[in-house]
């Protein structure tokens, strides 16, 4: 009997540290993309000054290369009569507006102000930058990769550099998956979005020559 109690309170104290510990993860899953931590793409390329930063020819202007990629594009996509046909079949209302949707067509997932109508913005690949924009001169013109190291340093994606090929490749694929609600059903349509998660899928074999993703 004594014994029997014993199990019943530690299975009692194990089920608790289970539930704190799930509690625990699930604040922490909800603060790992806190509202301050966007910054959204307008501050990568101008400070509040209006000086260029990643607009800034010098350096390769990622902003214009950026702003007429598809990905900018992407929040208007879910405007398209095709998301609306697509957000119909997966009983979604309103797409450009719901979490379902813009959890991949925005960046932070629809939960920051400051991005949720900017499309795939640099941060939903570079990671918050908040904590890089603060930190003044963080742009290293001679160092590429030095520059980079701050970024790490101020809480951003390591997608830069050879060896940070799989961690790329990982960031992509979390939204190029093909088990989306939007993954097309024609076959010709398929093969085209495969195309894209294959070359994705080959830059982990170490296809340096990659550069930025949005250069044309
Ligand atoms: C936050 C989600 C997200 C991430 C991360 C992301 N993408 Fe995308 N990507 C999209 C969406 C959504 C579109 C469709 C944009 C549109 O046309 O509206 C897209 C479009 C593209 C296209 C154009 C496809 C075409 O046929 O027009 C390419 C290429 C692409 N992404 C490559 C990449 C690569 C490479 C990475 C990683 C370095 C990446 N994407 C990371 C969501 C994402
Ligand atoms: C897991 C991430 C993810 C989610 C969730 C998602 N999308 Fe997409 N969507 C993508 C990516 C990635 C592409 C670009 C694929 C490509 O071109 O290779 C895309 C492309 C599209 C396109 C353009 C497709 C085309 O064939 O031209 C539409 C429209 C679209 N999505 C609508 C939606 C709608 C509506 C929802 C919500 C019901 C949704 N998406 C949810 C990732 C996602
Ligand atoms: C679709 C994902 C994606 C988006 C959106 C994106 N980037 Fe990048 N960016 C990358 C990846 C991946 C690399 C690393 C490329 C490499 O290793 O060659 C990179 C590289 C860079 C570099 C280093 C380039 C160099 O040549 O040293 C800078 C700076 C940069 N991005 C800034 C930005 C800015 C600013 C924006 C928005 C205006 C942006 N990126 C949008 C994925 C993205």
């Amino acid at each position: 009997m004594i014994t029997l109690n014993v199990m019943r309170r530690r299975e009692f104290i194990c089920a608790g540290a289970a539930f704190l510990a799930l509690a625990t993860l699930m604040t922490m899953n909800s603060m790992s993309a806190p509202e301050a931590g966007y910054v959204g793409a307008n501050k990568c390329g101008y400070t509040s000054e209006g000086m260029k930063c990643h607009a800034e020819d010098a350096i390769g202007n990622q902003f214009k290369i950026w702003q007429s990629s598809p990905h900018a594009g992407a929040v208007k996509t879910l405007q398209s009569l095709k998301a609306e046909n697509i957000a119909q079949n997966v009983s979604v209302t309103n797409p450009s507006e719901n979490k379902k949707c813009l959890k991949c067509h925005t960046t932070g997932g629809g939960n920051s102000e400051n991005t949720k109508n900017e499309g795939v913005g640099c941060e939903a690949c570079h990671g918050p930058g908040a904590g890089y924009y603060e930190a003044s001169n963080h742009i290293d013109y001679i160092d590429r990769k030095k520059g980079y190291g701050k970024a790490v340093k101020n809480g951003m994606y390591p997608v830069l550099g050879i060896e940070n090929l799989k961690k790329r490749e990982k960031m992509c694929l979390r939204c190029h998956d093909d088990k989306r609600p939007c993954m097309p059903a024609e076959t010709m349509e398929i093969q085209k979005q495969k195309q894209t998660i294959q070359s994705i899928d080959k830059l982990e074999k170490g296809d340096i020559n990659f550069r930025h993703p949005l250069r044309k």
